[in-house]
C-alpha cells in the first residue's frame, strides 16, 4: 500500500480485497472480552476533523485504542483555526509532535493531499469536501460482501444527492473495480456530469434504478453543501427519489438497504424501510471499526494482529 489513504484511486483491486479480508480478522478482536491488541502500541494517531461527524469519528477512535494506539482528537472548534491558523499550518504543529497517522475530515476537497505533500505522518482522508470518503467505501464494501458473499456482478442502485456525494464518488471507484453493475439515481439536478464515464448507469427514474437490485444504496440531501434551490422541498423529492416499502419491493427478494448516515427520515428514506427487515444500516457502523482498524494495521506495516 502506498504511505497514505486518501482515495480508492490509491488502492489496486488486491490491495482492497486484502483490506477487507484483514477487516474479517479485526471484527473478530471486537468480539472478544478484552476487546485489545497491542499492534500500533507506541504509535501515536491524530484525528483532525474541521467538519462535524458522528460515526467516522467514533469508529477510528474505537479502532485506534482496540491496537493500542495513542490516541488524541483535536477540537477543532476549541483550537487555533479560530484564530486563523491555515489547515497546512496547523498540520505542520501537529506534526512537529511527530505523530504517526493523522485522520483529516475536512470541507476542502483535497485537503489530504496537501497534509500527504507537507507531512511525514501516514495520512487517511475520513471525508474531503465532495472528493472522496475511502474509509466509508471500504465499510460498504465488507458490507455488501458480508450478505452477498460476492461483488462482482451486482446491480448496486445509488440513489440521492449525487452531485454533492463524497460517498457516490468513493463507491463508484471501488466497485466498478470490482466488477459491480453501478446504478446512480438523483433529479436532474443532482447528477453530476460525466458520471457515466466512470462505468455508472444514471437515471432520473426510481423505479427503472431500483428494478431487480442487489443493493440500494440511500445518500443524504446535503443542504448544507447546496448554494441554491437543487430541489423543489423536500416533500416533494421523498414522493420522486424516497425510499419507501413499495420501491423496495421492485428490488430482488433479498435485496439489501443501506445508508452511510445520518439519515433523513422522510426525506431521502422511510423509516418503514430505515428500520426494516432489509436494512443493514447499522451493521455498516459496526463494521466500519474493524475496517477501520484494517486500514491503520495495513498503513503501518505490521504483519501481526496478535500478540
Ligand atoms: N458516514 C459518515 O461519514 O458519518 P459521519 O459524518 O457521522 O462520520
Amino acid at each position: 500500500m502506498k504511505k497514505d489513504l486518501l482515495g480508492i484511486g490509491d488502492l489496486t483491486p488486491d490491495e482492497i480485497y486484502a483490506i477487507l479480508d484483514t477487516a474479517e480478522a479485526m471484527r473478530e478482536i471486537g468480539q472478544r472480552t478484552i476487546k485489545k491488541v497491542p499492534t500500533l502500541r507506541g504509535k501515536t494517531v491524530v484525528n483532525l476533523f474541521y467538519e462535524p461527524s458522528t460515526r467516522t469519528r467514533t469508529s477510528f477512535e474505537i479502532a485506534e485504542k482496540r491496537l493500542s494506539a495513542d490516541t488524541l482528537n483535536i477540537a477543532v472548534a476549541q483550537s487555533s483555526v479560530l484564530k486563523g491558523e491555515t489547515l497546512a499550518d496547523t498540520a505542520l504543529n501537529i506534526e512537529a509532535m511527530q505523530p504517526d497517522f493523522i485522520v483529516l475530515r475536512h470541507a476542502s476537497s483535497g485537503a489530504g493531499h496537501l497534509l500527504s505533500r507537507i507531512c511525514k505522518s501516514r495520512i487517511i482522508n475520513a471525508g474531503d469536501g465532495t472528493h472522496e470518503h475511502p474509509t466509508q467505501a471500504l465499510l460498504d464494501a465488507f458490507t455488501i460482501r458480508e450478505h452477498k458473499k460476492r461483488i462482482e456482478g451486482l446491480k448496486v442502485v445509488i440513489v440521492g444527492d449525487l452531485l454533492h456525494s463524497r460517498v457516490l464518488r468513493s463507491n463508484v471507484l471501488l466497485l466498478t473495480s470490482l466488477g459491480a453493475e453501478v446504478w446512480a439515481c438523483g433529479p436532474p439536478t443532482l447528477v453530476p456530469i460525466g458520471l457515466d464515464r466512470l462505468g455508472v448507469r444514471a437515471s432520473t427514474s426510481i423505479d427503472e434504478a431500483v428494478a431487480d437490485a442487489d443493493v440500494i444504496m440511500m445518500l443524504r440531501i446535503q443542504q448544507e453543501r447546496m448554494h441554491g434551490a437543487f430541489v423543489p422541498s423536500l416533500r416533494e423529492y421523498f414522493t420522486t427519489f424516497g425510499m419507501t416499502v413499495e420501491r423496495v419491493a421492485r428490488a430482488k427478494p433479498d435485496v439489501i438497504i443501506m445508508h452511510p448516515g445520518p439519515m433523513n427520515r422522510g426525506v431521502e428514506i422511510a423509516s418503514e424501510v430505515a428500520d426494516g427487515p432489509y436494512s443493514v444500516i447499522l451493521e455498516q457502523v459496526a463494521n466500519g471499526v474493524a475496517v477501520r482498524m484494517a486500514v491503520l494495521y495495513m498503513l503501518a506495516g505490521e504483519t501481526e494482529t496478535e500478540n
